[in-house]
């Protein structure tokens, strides 16, 4: 059977070059980094080369750049050291109704805690208006955490508007204002400046650009104030207390390195098979409503939902013939709660329910994608077929189904 895998969001298969890069740290380079003899130094180098290949992916300085597990922990670390920080000046936070689950999970802890937290709408469009933000903000409010790009639609939110509307605010005397902006998902699909965005904050997770799982990384813009999570050591200029995952981080550098040199090649290649691939699914399907700005939007990414489609059992369908996709769904207690992100744009239950998430990598070929325009019609057509709802409004002249 042949396998196509449209679920380069969720993570990418590591590059050879990457594995080629790390492999020497798991064998005869395997130092600690806070050693004094010449395998720690050995190691502690790789560990600097690697910041600063992070840092140029980003336009940081490599001692802004704090190595850690990934996304998840960079969000956390970010927002509670921020929070924690400067709980004394203010508890009140800006965010939005589309962040990740970990971003979601900390505020809602915040708000537990006492803070205050307002989650700003996206529209139909799935983007944040900096209109919102300004009018959310209050003289204690201490953080704005709002993503760079969506990891379910991909909409690019903006960041660097918001990033000038809280220098404005700073130059104003709110000095205690940050912005922290989640790029885990932008990070070698567009251009992540950390200057022009304006962030104090930036998360980033290596498996997101064809490293491996468990390391990522939190740029902290200089002399901000971040009360670190993790606490008992000096690495990480006392950030992130834990010896170092040399391997892993060496291979991020080198992953950082690829997405740099390569990022144009990257984004033109996924961009154009992603637009033929939606062009593809408009001529053979009938019923689809692509979800997100369709023109501010990461380029490997098409979130689509198919009326009158679980997208559960789409995805379960698709898997059986080889084809890996994501929903944004989730079960539980036996029941399919729809997508917060596809709801915060106003879609009913039934277009949630039906959202498919097919996200292309650096290496997706054409060859695949006609595989899944072959295999994505019948498929859905299929499960349309076991609708009564469809069946009724098929009755009622609506006329959808397999087109050609
Ligand atoms: C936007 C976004 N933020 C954070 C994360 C979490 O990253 P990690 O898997 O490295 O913890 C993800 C991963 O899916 C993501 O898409």
């Amino acid at each position: 059977m042949q396998r196509v895998y449209l679920d380069n969001s969720a993570t990418t298969p590591v590059d050879p070059r990457v594995v080629e890069a790390m492999l020497p740290f798991l064998t005869e380079k395997f130092g600690n980094p806070s050693s004094v003899h010449f395998y720690g130094q050995e190691a502690r180098a790789a560990v600097d080369r690697a910041r600063r290949e992070v840092a140029a992916l980003i336009n940081a300085r490599p001692n802004e750049i704090v190595f850690l597990s990934g996304g998840t922990e960079a969000n956390n670390l970010a927002i509670r050291g921020v929070a924690e920080s400067s709980a004394e000046h203010g508890r009140h936070v800006i965010t939005s109704q589309i962040e990740h689950s970990s971003t979601r999970g900390v505020c809602d802890q915040l708000e537990r805690r006492g803070y205050e937290v307002a989650r700003l709408p996206v529209y139909e469009d799935g983007v944040v208006r900096v209109e919102d933000v300004r009018a959310a903000l209050r003289p204690d409010t201490v953080l704005v955490s709002v993503m760079l790009a969506n990891n379910e639609i991909g909409t690019v939110q903006p960041v660097a508007e918001i990033g000038a509307l809280v220098a404005e605010e700073r130059a104003r005397g709110r000095k205690h204002l940050k912005l922290h902006t989640d790029a885990v998902q932008a990070a070698g699909r567009m251009t992540v400046d950390a200057q022009a965005l304006g962030c104090d904050l930036l998360s980033l997770s290596a498996h997101k650009l064809n490293a491996p799982k468990g390391v990522g990384a939190l740029y902290v813009r200089r002399s901000t104030r971040l009360s670190p999570q993790s606490i008992g050591g000096h690495q990480e200029r006392g950030r992130r207390a834990g010896t170092e995952a040399v391997p892993s981080i060496v291979a991020f550098g080198r992953a950082a390195q690829l997405a740099r040199e390569e990022l144009g090649e990257r984004v033109a290649h996924t961009r154009s098979l992603r637009d033929y691939f939606e062009s593809g699914v408009e001529a053979r399907v009938s019923g689809v409503v692509f979800n997100g700005d369709r023109a501010r939007r990461l380029p490997h990414l098409s979130n689509v939902s198919f009326r009158f489609v679980e997208g559960e059992g789409l995805l379960i369908n698709l898997d059986m013939q080889g084809v890996a996709v994501s929903t944004g769904s989730a079960c539980s207690s036996g029941s399919l709660e729809p997508s917060p992100v596809i709801r915060a744009l106003g879609r009913d239950d039934e277009l949630a329910r039906g959202s498919i998430r097919f996200s292309l990598g650096k290496d997706t070929t054409r060859e695949e994608i006609d595989y899944v325009l072959e295999v994505l019609p019948r498929a859905v057509e299929n499960l349309r077929r076991l609708s009564p709802l469809y069946q009724k409004a098929n009755a009622g002249g609506w006329g959808l189904g397999v087109r050609g």
